[in-house]
């Protein structure tokens, strides 16, 4: 069994991929930290703690993390996700059974990584703030780390440049620095999944519908993807959830059912284009312009098979 740590700010596709790792034989779920991203990290721990406590696994740490981003001021996705993080549903969850742990997100990754050397899976699914932090900690972080599953960024493939601006995908345009920081350094398995793969896995409302008289994870999971999947109608015209997270722990089950391309990655900081990402897939830069030089190429997304992806997403 792969031995996972998720960084996440949950959310409600953070919500469905917490699910679908919890569902999988082939995860073992060490720990959990989160960040400020959908909400502050305040109700991302708070979510956390619930959403492992509905999901029957309260036992697993929850450690908190970084509450802004590395520059500048954190900016919540309320329209997206509720003031809650949760579609306005956390009514609908139960009390945690405990409390954050009290290590912090840094301290617990790094540990993590040295009691499971080589076998750590990190899949970080909002800004990368605690993931940058480990790092100035700790550069030989990398060495310690099997794979590292980021979803995040945005290249244009299928038209989609970004989610929060034209030119940025919100995970990285809530913290360019960190994504910056991040995407420099030297993992042994980097995949970016971005808005280009994510995008298109639409689970359309109707699908989800049995959810409605499922267990209590699946009543949620209902109840938290309609304001959701209303927020992507009134935008794409498509009354759909879009699995963003969850088809970023897909990748670890079927890399297969994705186009990959790879290449170095840089993140712009500041003015229009802040927060995009860009990759020299084509190796135009990187071998002469110094900018580019000694960054590590990464797998990049470019699609999916978005039926195989709805299909493994349901499962959670
Ligand atoms: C990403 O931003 C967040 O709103 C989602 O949870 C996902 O991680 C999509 O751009
Ligand atoms: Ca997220």
């Amino acid at each position: 069994r792969m031995k996972l740590w998720l960084d996440t700010d949950p959310g409600v596709d953070d919500a469905l991929a917490l699910a679908l790792i919890l569902a999988r034989p082939e995860f073992e779920l060490l720990g959990v930290s989160t960040v400020f991203g959908n909400a502050s990290v305040e109700q991302t721990t708070a979510n956390a703690l619930r959403l492992l406590t509905l999901f029957g696994r309260p036992e697993l740490p929850v450690h908190a993390g970084a509450a802004r981003p590395l520059v500048g001021e954190p900016r919540f996705a309320a329209a997206v996700h509720g003031n809650d993080g949760m579609s306005g549903c956390t009514a609908q969850l139960p009390e945690p059974a405990g409390a954050a742990h009290p290590v912090s997100a840094v301290e617990a990754l790094l540990a993590a990584s040295h009691a499971h050397a080589g076998a750590l899976h990190l899949v970080a699914v909002g800004p990368f703030t605690n993931l940058a932090l480990a790092l100035r900690q700790d550069p030989s972080l990398p060495q310690r780390v099997a794979s590292l599953t980021l979803m995040g960024a945005a290249f244009g493939g299928h038209g989609y440049t970004g989610n929060v601006t034209p030119c940025a995908e919100a995970n990285v345009h809530n913290d360019p620095r960190a994504a910056a920081e991040v995407l420099a350094a030297p993992w042994a398995r980097c995949r970016v999944i971005g808005l280009d793969a994510t995008q298109r896995t639409r689970i359309p409302i109707h699908r989800l519908a049995p959810l409605a008289e499922g267990n209590a994870t699946q009543r949620l999971l209902w109840a938290a993807s309609q304001p959701y999947a209303g927020y992507y109608a009134t935008r794409d015209g498509e009354n759909a959830l879009v699995a963003h997270d969850a088809t970023a722990v897909a990748a670890l089950l079927a890399p297969e059912a994705f186009t990959w391309r790879t290449g170095p990655i840089r993140v712009v900081e500041g003015g229009l284009a802040h927060g995009q990402t860009v990759q020299d897939w084509q190796h135009l830069a990187s071998a002469t312009d110094s900018e580019w030089q000694g960054l590590p190429p990464h797998a990049v997304a470019t699609d999916t098979d978005a039926e195989t992806l709805t299909l493994l997403c349901l499962q959670a």
